[in-house]
C-alpha cells in the first residue's frame, strides 16, 4: 500500500498500454488504492469541503498531465541539483485552489495540483499563491497535515505577490516548475514574467483559457479598449486583428528561448481549454521529451467521459480490495 509522503509516478521503462498510463494516473490523483491523502485530512477535519473547487470530469486530464509532468521534471532536477547545477528544486504554483478538487456529477474529490506536487518529496519547496481566503486557508492547513515545514501558502492576488515571491525565494541557482492554472483571464503576463527575469530555467504547464478566444472574438466583431487592454494584460505582445495564440507562443518563445513545446486540448464533449507546456531542455534529454509528447497525445485522444469512466474503475478496484 503506497503511504503518505509516497512519490509521484515515475513514468516506467516497461511498456504500458496508453489506457494504463492514464489509469495509473488517475490512481494516483484519486489517491486510490489506500486514500492516505484523504484519510491524513479527513481525520484532522480537513476533508473534502464546499469551499473546494468544483470541475468536470476532464479536470482528470489536466491533472494527469501535470502529474506526468512532476514525475519527470522532480527527478531530473533533483539530478541536476546533485550534480551541483542547481540548489533548489521549487513547485510554484500561481493558481492553487484548495488542495483538493470536486469532480462535478459524481461524490468524488481528488488531489488538486499543489498536493499532489507537496507529496513529491524531490521538490524543495512548494509555493501556492490563492486569492480566495477560504481556499488559501484550507490549502495551508492541509499543506501542514501534508507536509510540514514544506510548503507556502500565499493569498492573494499572484500578478502582485509574485515581486514577493520571486525575491524571497528565487536566485538564478533555482529551478522552478511553474503551474499557471487561472479559470479564465486573470494571469497578468507582464508581472508574472518578474520570475523569468530572475531565473532562465523555469519550465512553465499553462492552462491557456478558451476565454482568450471568446475575447479574441468580440473584439474582431467590435474593436473595443477595454477588451483589447484586458487582452494584452494577458499576453502583453497581443495585436488586434492577429490570432492570440501566435501571440502568446511568441510571448513563450522571447520567455524562453527556443524551447521544446506542446500543447494538449484538455475535452470534455468539447475542448475545454489547453495546456502549453514549454521546457527548456538540451539534446541530451531527449528520449523524456519524447515521452512526454507521447503522454500528450494520449491526453489529447482522450475526452472527459473516459477520465470519468477510468475514475469510477479506480474507485470499484478499490472497493474491491476492502
Ligand atoms: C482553476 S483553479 C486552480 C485549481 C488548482 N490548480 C487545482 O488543481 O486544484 C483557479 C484558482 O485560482 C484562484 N484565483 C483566481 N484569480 C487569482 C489571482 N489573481 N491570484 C491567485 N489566485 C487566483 C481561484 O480562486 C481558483 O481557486
Amino acid at each position: 500500500m503506497r503511504k503518505l509522503g509516497d512519490e509521484n509516478i515515475t513514468p516506467q521503462k516497461e511498456k504500458r498500454s496508453d489506457r494504463d498510463k492514464i489509469f495509473r494516473q488517475i490512481q494516483f490523483i484519486a489517491d486510490e488504492p489506500g486514500k492516505n491523502v484523504m484519510n491524513a485530512l479527513n481525520s484532522s477535519g480537513l476533508g473534502p469541503n464546499q469551499s473546494d473547487n468544483e470541475y468536470g470530469p476532464h479536470t482528470l486530464l489536466k491533472l494527469c498531465y501535470l502529474n506526468y509532468y512532476i514525475g519527470y521534471f522532480s527527478t531530473i532536477a533533483n539530478k541536476w541539483k546533485q550534480g551541483g547545477m542547481f540548489d533548489r528544486v521549487i513547485f510554484l504554483d500561481a493558481f492553487g485552489g484548495s488542495g483538493l478538487v470536486k469532480i462535478s456529477g459524481t461524490n468524488y474529490s481528488v488531489l488538486g495540483s499543489t498536493v499532489l506536487a507537496a507529496r513529491n518529496t524531490k521538490f524543495d519547496k512548494v509555493v501556492a499563491v490563492e486569492i480566495d481566503a477560504a481556499k488559501a486557508r484550507l490549502l495551508e492547513g492541509r499543506l501542514k497535515v501534508l507536509s510540514p515545514g514544506r510548503a507556502i501558502v500565499k493569498r492573494g492576488d499572484v500578478n502582485v505577490l509574485i515581486r514577493e515571491i520571486v525575491d524571497e525565494m528565487i536566485t538564478d541557482k533555482t529551478i522552478v516548475l511553474f503551474f499557471v492554472d487561472p479559470e479564465g483571464m486573470e494571469p497578468a503576463f507582464a508581472e508574472l514574467k518578474y520570475l523569468m527575469d530572475k531565473t532562465r530555467h523555469v519550465d512553465i504547464i499553462m492552462n491557456f483559457t478558451w476565454g482568450v478566444y471568446r475575447l479574441n472574438g468580440r473584439i474582431m466583431a467590435r474593436f473595443n479598449d477595454n477588451d483589447i487592454r484586458r487582452m494584452k494584460s494577458l499576453i502583453p505582445t497581443y495585436e488586434p486583428g492577429k490570432d492570440p495564440t501566435d501571440a502568446i507562443l511568441k510571448m513563450f518563445e522571447d520567455l524562453f528561448g527556443k524551447p521544446y513545446g506542446d500543447q494538449v486540448e484538455i475535452r470534455s464533449d468539447k475542448t475545454e481549454y489547453s495546456l502549453i507546456l514549454r521546457v527548456r531542455r538540451t539534446r541530451s534529454d531527449s528520449s523524456w521529451v519524447k515521452s512526454m509528447s507521447e503522454f500528450g497525445k494520449i491526453i489529447n485522444s482522450a475526452d472527459g467521459r473516459f477520465a470519468l469512466t477510468l475514475l469510477q474503475q479506480a474507485k470499484s478496484v478499490q472497493d474491491s480490495l476492502f
